[in-house]
Order: C-alpha cells, then sequence, then structure tokens
C-alpha cells in the first residue's frame, strides 16, 4: 500500500523529510479496525514530530505521520463491537501509534467516531484532532456545561482563527452559550472568527489592553490555543477569580503560578493524546464525542473547519502543507485528499 513518512529527521525544505513508501498491507487485530483512508488533515503535531532534532536520529523502520483521517472500514479485530466494513469513520488516532498517512490505517475502535453523514470525506477529515481537543479543553478540563447551564460567561479563545480555535469557538459559542472572546492579529483571520460566531475579536499582539478596550478586562475561561509563554502574564491577569485557564501549547519557560493564588484560580492542560497514550479507562469517550460532533455538524449547529483541499495525498504536497503550517498563519484546516 501507499504511505507517506520518514527515516530522518529534516527541515521541510529537504525533499527526503517525507518520502513516499510502499509498505505492507496491515492485519486488523482485537479492538483494531482497518480503515482505507480517503482524506486527512495535518495538525502542528505531524510538523513537531517531523522537525530535526537535537541528536541526529534515524529510523530503520519507516516513520509514518499523521493523526486526523476520514476513510471506510475494511476489516475489523476479533473483539471489535462498534464498527463493520462498510462504515465511514472519522478520527484522530493515537501518537504512540503509526499515523494516518497512509492507505490503510490500523486504529482502536474506541477512539473513531462516525462520519457525519452531511460531509464528504475531506470536509470531515478536517475535524477529529481538533475537535477531540476543544471537546476536552472546554467540557472535561474546563468544566464547561455541555448543556448550556454556563450560558453568558465569557470566554477567551487564544489563536482563534487556527484549527483548534476554529471548532473552539463554535462549541463555546453554539454548544455551550458562552460569550465568544477569540483573537486574531489580520484582517483574514479576523473576519473568519467573526463568521464561525466569535462575539468579540480582540488582537493577540496587545492583549491585555485589547481586553480592556472591548470592556472585558476579566474572563470566566482562558483557552489558550498559542504561545503559552507570551500570553502567560496577559491570562493570568485576565482571569476571573475562581476562573480557569487551559492551556494546548507546551510552555518553554516556567510558568509563575503565584499570580492565580489570590484569586483562587486554575490553570490545568488539555493533551489530546491523553486518553489513547496512557489507555485510560475512560478511552471511549473520544469514540462517544467524535460521535456527538457528529450529530451537531448534520444538525448544523457546527460545520466543517476545513479551508482548503490539496489532491492528492503524496509526499511532495504533504511536505507543501507541512511547510505552511509551520509558518503558523494558517486559517482553519488544509486537507489532503485522495490518492
Ligand atoms: N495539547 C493538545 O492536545 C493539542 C492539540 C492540538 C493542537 N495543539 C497545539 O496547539 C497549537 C495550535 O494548534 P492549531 O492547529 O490551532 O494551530 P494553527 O492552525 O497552525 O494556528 C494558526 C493560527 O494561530 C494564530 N497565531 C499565530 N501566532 C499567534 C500568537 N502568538 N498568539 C495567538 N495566535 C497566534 C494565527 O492567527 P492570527 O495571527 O491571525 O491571529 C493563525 O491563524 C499548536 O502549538 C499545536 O501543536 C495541542
Amino acid at each position: 500500500m501507499k504511505a507517506i513518512g520518514l527515516y530522518q529527521y529534516l527541515p521541510i525544505s529537504d525533499e527526503n523529510s517525507l518520502e513516499d513508501l510502499e509498505l505492507d498491507y496491515p492485519k486488523a487485530q482485537g479492538r483494531d479496525i482497518l480503515v482505507e483512508v480517503q482524506a486527512i488533515s495535518v495538525n502542528p503535531v505531524d510538523t513537531k514530530v517531523r522537525a530535526p532534532k537535537d541528536k541526529v536520529e534515524v529510523e530503520t523502520e519507516p516513520k509514518v505521520l499523521g493523526w486526523d483521517a476520514a476513510g471506510v472500514v475494511v476489516e475489523v479485530g476479533d473483539r471489535v463491537t462498534r464498527f463493520k466494513p462498510g462504515d465511514e469513520v472519522f478520527y484522530a488516532g493515537d501518537i504512540t501509534r503509526p499515523g494516518s498517512n497512509s492507505q490503510f490505517h490500523l486504529v482502536d475502535e474506541r477512539i473513531v467516531g462516525n462520519k457525519p453523514s452531511s460531509l464528504d470525506f475531506a470536509q470531515a477529515a478536517a475535524l477529529p484532532l481538533t475537535s477531540i481537543t476543544a471537546w476536552e479543553a472546554l467540557f472535561d478540563r474546563l468544566k464547561v456545561s455541555e448543556t448550556g447551564d454556563d450560558a453568558g460567561k465569557s470566554i477567551l479563545i487564544i489563536g482563534g482563527a487556527g484549527g483548534v480555535g476554529s471548532i473552539a469557538i463554535q462549541l463555546a459559542k453554539q454548544v455551550a452559550k458562552l460569550e465568544v472572546i477569540a483573537t486574531a492579529s489580520r484582517p483574514e483571520s479576523i473576519t473568519w472568527c467573526a463568521e464561525l460566531g466569535a462575539d468579540a475579536i480582540a488582537n493577540h499582539h496587545d492583549l491585555t489592553h485589547e481586553l480592556n478596550r472591548l470592556g472585558h478586562p476579566t474572563v470566566d475561561y482562558i483557552f489558550c490555543c498559542n504561545n503559552t509563554d507570551m500570553h502567560w502574564p496577559s491570562m493570568t491577569q485576565a482571569i476571573k477569580p475562581q476562573g480557569t485557564i487551559c492551556s494546548i501549547v507546551e510552555n518553554k519557560n516556567p510558568l509563575d503560578l503565584a499570580p492565580l493564588k489570590s484569586k483562587s484560580a486554575g490553570f490545568i492542560w488539555e493533551f489530546m493524546f491523553t486518553r489513547s497514550m496512557h489507555q485510560t479507562e475512560d478511552m471511549a469517550q473520544q469514540g462517544i464525542l467524535l460521535n456527538t460532533v457528529a450529530l451537531l455538524v448534520n444538525a448544523g449547529t457546527i460545520e466543517t473547519t476545513c479551508k482548503e483541499v490539496v489532491k492528492p495525498i503524496n509526499a511532495t504536497n504533504l511536505r507543501a502543507v507541512h511547510g505552511r503550517i509551520e509558518q503558523g498563519t494558517s486559517i482553519g484546516k488544509i486537507v489532503l485528499s485522495g490518492w
């Protein structure tokens, strides 16, 4: 089968950074399903895993990246109960296993959802990783009510136009009924955030000043989807007493929790691979939440964040998309479709 992977961790300008490969056809066992992948999406995690390392590392077996896919189930393991051949699915997968940049891909059924029937494969492939991240951040970590009981409370979403921010704005607005302040710094990202439902837009280059300008010096929740170090002082200042900050972006410097103490404010991480990486007892919640997202999409409550589809899926096109994601300026999601 066709796949794209790497042996060496190289800058994306190097044509060996991602190579076209021919790999053996995998076999589904246990709780795994085998999916014929129709479309994939690229996330910053792909570029972080692919990036050159401090110490030169060479893989003896090709490393396949990719943690967003939509496709059709072709085979199921002997312990699979939720899917059968022919089912259309979407999922992010497990960072500890080979990724979805291959024609056929094994994934544990517990972290897979039914593809939204109203979307084609490309539109669906834009959603899983970012939806899981935003859903877990809002409803599991920040403990926002899924049923609208926190309606009217305010949330600041930093990085509103990015892949995660684009779905987080919609879930916060349409599902949780929060007042959403998103950050965006360019005309096109400002327009995108407003179209997705943000009530107000703050420029992240001068966040504290911007929140004051908007009449929102403090907020109940903060979801940080970009540069935790840079935004930490503004976030600790802007969080309300007893509020919570959730970040998905690793810090480079120590984070000073002291400013949160007098406010009894909290800080929590979200890492969407936690459940599969640690095989947590509630791992199947990811499949359940993806099904909920699919129902919300089918009902028209939220929409796909797919902004662009690149065809076909091959190393040349994947390298080009990695290069664009590395620039940190993409809006919504870029998807690759067809082999
Ligand atoms: N922990 C997890 O489970 C998890 C899951 C998914 C993603 N992540 C991480 O979360 C981050 C965001 O992912 P993503 O897919 O949303 O990224 P993305 O799509 O590449 O984000 C691009 C957007 O970021 C905005 N941006 C750039 N610099 C910024 C800054 N300094 N402050 C605020 N916004 C800025 C840009 O818009 P403007 O500059 O126009 O505003 C741009 O539209 C990445 O670091 C990723 O690795 C973590």
